[in-house]
């Protein structure tokens, strides 16, 4: 670790677990997003990864647009300054309370999950005689090898629309004088290191647009879930932009005019964030030593709940001695475990421990379980 990355005395000053943003590398990744891009490509950013105010400024700054999933993130993006007309809506389970305002709101687009929704939306248009922008999120059945429970793509999720039942669904847009249909929506899964299932989505796309040669399509929405180097950080700062956005220029054959959009939200935030715990005691157990930390599972839960490995890092221990220790937090569940056997200089109490890649699904997952308060944050400038 670069001695210098963390500002220390600060962190010393503040009451902990709080979430360290680095606004500089947010900077960087998004430029190096935008240059990688290509002509035509649209790109939203998931809100659900990272909806802090800060970080939401910043890439609304950028000029990306928004890829919300409640009322609250549609909220929250509009306050950040993203255009409406550049935010989509997706879920399951929106509320009549929810289409209404999104509507109300002039959302440039709601990605519909089932006929029930799309019945909803429509009624709910034609009360506030309005017509509904619909995309159609479809279930392409591709397995993109990721944790299970952040697999979306394939036939048992609850997410999309499922392609036997697709024609009755492009229909029901096409004749409903209340809807308009803007285009197809696909999302394989999250945490997606290896580029081929995007390849195959290419190819999915490419043979479900031949079935339909009449069908007006005005844009095809990819979804999200280009992943990062978790072990990593520091060696892979920014995710390879080129080479995802390369797949999809090199194998995805749009219609002329045709727009595509895509949906990050990991790859974009995942790196500039930390979490930064401090050492309440070093625990002799029987055969190993816990690091207890003041922060736990109620302040990161990916660990916990998709067995996720975060990098651990001792950064005010000066010793040259490495030890092995279980990294846990405060919490009374035996989940609450960061890490089991990690290597880190010799640890004491007081010490300051940064859970690195911690940027996305982080603080916007966090919990007051065990009356906790949630984690504060802290920005590089
Ligand atoms: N679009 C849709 C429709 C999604 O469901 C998601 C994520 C995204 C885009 C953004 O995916 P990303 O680029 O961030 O992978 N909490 C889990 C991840 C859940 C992802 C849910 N959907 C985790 O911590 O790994």
């Amino acid at each position: 670790m670069n001695p210098t990355y963390f500002p220390i005395d600060r962190f010393r000053n503040e009451s902990t677990p709080l979430y360290y943003y680095d606004l500089h590398l947010l900077e960087e990744t998004l430029r190096e997003l935008k240059t990688s891009s290509f002509p035509g490509f649209n790109t939203h950013y998931a809100v659900k990864a990272n909806s802090n105010p800060e970080i939401l400024k910043l890439i609304a700054a950028s000029g990306l647009g928004a890829d919300t999933v409640s009322l609250g993130e549609i909220q929250a993006a509009l306050s950040a300054g993203f255009p409406a007309a550049k935010i989509v809506f997706a879920g399951v389970g929106k509320t009549d309370q929810e289409i209404t305002a999104a509507l109300e709101l002039n959302i440039g687009c709601l990605n519909v999950e089932s006929d029930a929704e799309l019945t909803a939306i429509a009624e709910i248009a034609e009360k506030l005689d309005k017509k509904a922008p619909v995309a159609l999120r479809i279930n392409p059945e591709i397995d993109a090898h990721t944790h299970h429970y952040i697999t979306t793509g394939l036939a048992e999720n609850k997410f999309g629309i499922a392609l036997s039942m697709l024609d009755r669904l492009i229909d029901h847009c096409l004749s409903s004088e209340w809807l308009d249909f803007k285009g197809l929506h696909f999302h394989i899964g999250s945490q997606i290191t290896d580029l081929e299932p995007y390849r195959i989505l290419c190819e999915r796309i490419n043979s479900l647009q031949e079935k339909y040669p009449d069908i007006l399509i005005p844009s095809i929405n990819v979804g999200g879930g280009l992943g990062v180097d978790y072990e990593n950080p520091e060696g892979n700062p920014i995710p390879d932009f080129k080479s995802y956005f390369r797949i999809f220029k090199d194998n995805l054959r749009l219609r002329p005019g045709q727009e595509l959009h895509f949906e990050l939200g990991r790859s974009i935030v995942a790196q500039c964030g930390s979490l930064i715990c401090k050492v309440v005691y070093v625990k002799e157990g029987v055969g190993k030593k816990f690091v207890i930390l003041d922060g736990g599972m109620t302040a990161l839960i990916r660990p916990a709940l998709y067995q996720a490995h975060h990098k651990i890092e001792n950064i005010t221990s000066k010793s040259e001695v490495k030890e092995k220790y279980d990294v846990v937090g405060p919490i009374c569940e035996s989940s609450d475990v960061f890490g089991t056997d990690e290597t880190l200089p010799v640890t004491k109490r007081g010490d300051i421990i940064a859970i690195r890649s911690a940027g996305a699904y982080g603080e916007v997952m966090a919990s007051a379980y065990n009356c906790r308060a949630l984690p504060s944050s802290l920005f590089s400038r």
